[in-house]
């Protein structure tokens, strides 16, 4: 017997919620290193081009699939009429274990970040840095410390997981992302009136330079607009199965992409500024918020009291997209056996925890772990999503889907910009992961 399916109950939280599955650890940890690395503006504003051009085209495509078939990833692809599309589904429900292990202990560095915050403004002595894993072999401290604090997300986020769609995540979402925006505008305010901040904004959002939108650059702005956004055929698909018939697709993508984008454009403001009046570098990598970004506060008045707050908002945005990635997977259980919602959670929870342990290890692992399981599959499984939705569908029930909620038409040239432009789009990003990731060349430069 079919379940009956929980939608959401209101927009707002409609909103609230699919901008807390977007905004995570790719737009405060992610977007902000990456800009660092790929030279300031003309990353950004290729960034913003990606994501209304791509990003939001593919978005409504994978909402599509979820609502129309009322599926999440195990399900979807095959309901979909995607040919095999029942072993898809099974591939990238075992991907999302895979990472939302190494999310899930990601999310324990920044919580333990945040307190150390704490115990250091209060006279204590303690080490962040003591829970990253080391670069090769083994560390027991950071090992320990890791399985603790991936342990307490988990538990935290089973807790929300448990009471459901509109009870638990939804009511989260609705307090956390507010919050969130608060934070960041608190930290803009500080950031942006240190003496010496105007050098950063100026190389954050002052200097573009057709010169620095190579290949890389672009395919860098596009893979980002697809991590930050959630799309993989995963999140965005399941939480597309509960939009309410009404909602409508396309309106609810714009705010939510808006939503997204604004909170690393926001979170940018937040962290260069503050690295330029320090006379700190930005493009340290993926240790820009972790190495470098401390030591800003360390310099600043009551920096702990920032340095809390950011890693406080920064923890807050990607236990939401944690929990969208259980949800992945207690959806899975929930709607393809007869195993009720509390137990899956726990089962779910049991297993992403013990997935989460080889990356701990150190960073060897971690690494090659992450572009897998996380850009590389993340790509792959977007194209599979918007193939699903946009070829394997009939063009009819596809356009009246993505139409609902609305008096017109879906634009017909949209449709095709779907069909032709985003898989092709979403192949150049996942061409340039092959080469980098995997055969470690650079061709594109
Ligand atoms: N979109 C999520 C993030 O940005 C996965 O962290």
């Amino acid at each position: 017997m079919q379940k009956k399916r929980e939608t959401f109950s209101s927009n707002f939280g409609l909103l609230m919620t699919m901008i807390g599955v977007a905004v995570g650890l790719g737009n405060v940890w992610r977007f902000p290193y990456m800009v660092g690395l790929f030279g300031g503006a003309s990353f950004v504003l290729f960034y913003i081009a990606a994501v209304f051009f791509i990003g939001i085209p593919a978005l409504m495509a994978e909402w599509t699939l979820g609502r129309s078939t009322r599926r999440g990833t195990l399900g979807a692809f095959e309901k979909g009429g995607l040919p095999g599309g029942k072993y898809v589904g099974f591939f990238f429900f075992f991907v999302v274990f895979c990472a939302t292990g190494y999310y899930s202990n990601s999310i324990g560095w920044v919580g333990y970040y945040g307190i150390s915050q704490v115990v250091n403004a209060l006279g204590g002595a303690m080490n962040p840095e003591a829970i990253l894993p080391p670069q090769q072999g083994f560390n027991l401290v950071s090992f320990l410390l890791q399985m603790l604090m991936t342990g307490l997300v988990l538990l935290a986020a089973s807790l929300v997981l448990i009471k459901g769609l509109r009870k638990g995540i939804e009511k989260v979402s609705k307090i956390f992302m507010p919050l969130l925006f608060s934070i960041l505008i608190i930290l803009i305010i500080r950031a942006v009136t240190l003496p010496g901040s105007s050098e950063g904004i100026k190389w954050y959002i002052g200097s573009f330079d057709f010169k620095n939108l190579t290949a890389p650059v672009m395919a860098a702005a596009l893979g980002q607009a697809i991590f930050s956004l959630s799309l993989g055929g995963t999140f965005m698909v399941v939480y597309g199965s509960y939009l309410e018939k009404s909602a409508s697709i396309p309106k609810n993508a714009v705010f939510t992409a808006l939503g997204d984008l604004f909170a690393g454009l926001l979170a940018g403001l937040a962290i260069f500024p503050a690295l330029f009046a320090f006379g700190l570098a930005p493009d340290s990598g993926p240790g820009l918020i972790f190495s470098t970004l401390p030591k800003s506060f360390a310099l600043m008045p009551l920096g702990w009291l920032f340095g809390l707050l950011f890693f406080a908002a920064l923890f807050g945005a990607a236990y939401l997209s944690d929990v969208a990635a259980l949800e992945v997977l207690v959806a899975g259980i929930t709607d393809n056996t007869s195993i009720e919602r509390k137990k899956a959670v726990r089962l779910v929870c049991g297993i992403v925890f013990l997935l989460a342990i080889p990356p701990m290890i150190n960073f060897k692992i971690f690494v090659p772990w992450d572009l897998f399981f996380g850009s590389g599959m993340q790509t792959l499984g977007t194209f599979m999503a918007v193939i699903t939705a946009v070829w394997c569908t009939k063009r009819a029930s596809a356009l009246k889907e993505l139409a609902r909620g609305s008096d017109k038409p879906f634009p017909l040239i949209l449709y095709w910009w779907m069909r032709i432009v985003i898989p092709l789009a979403v192949l150049f990003v996942g061409l340039n992961w092959l080469l980098e990731s995997v055969f470690q060349v650079k061709l594109l430069e």
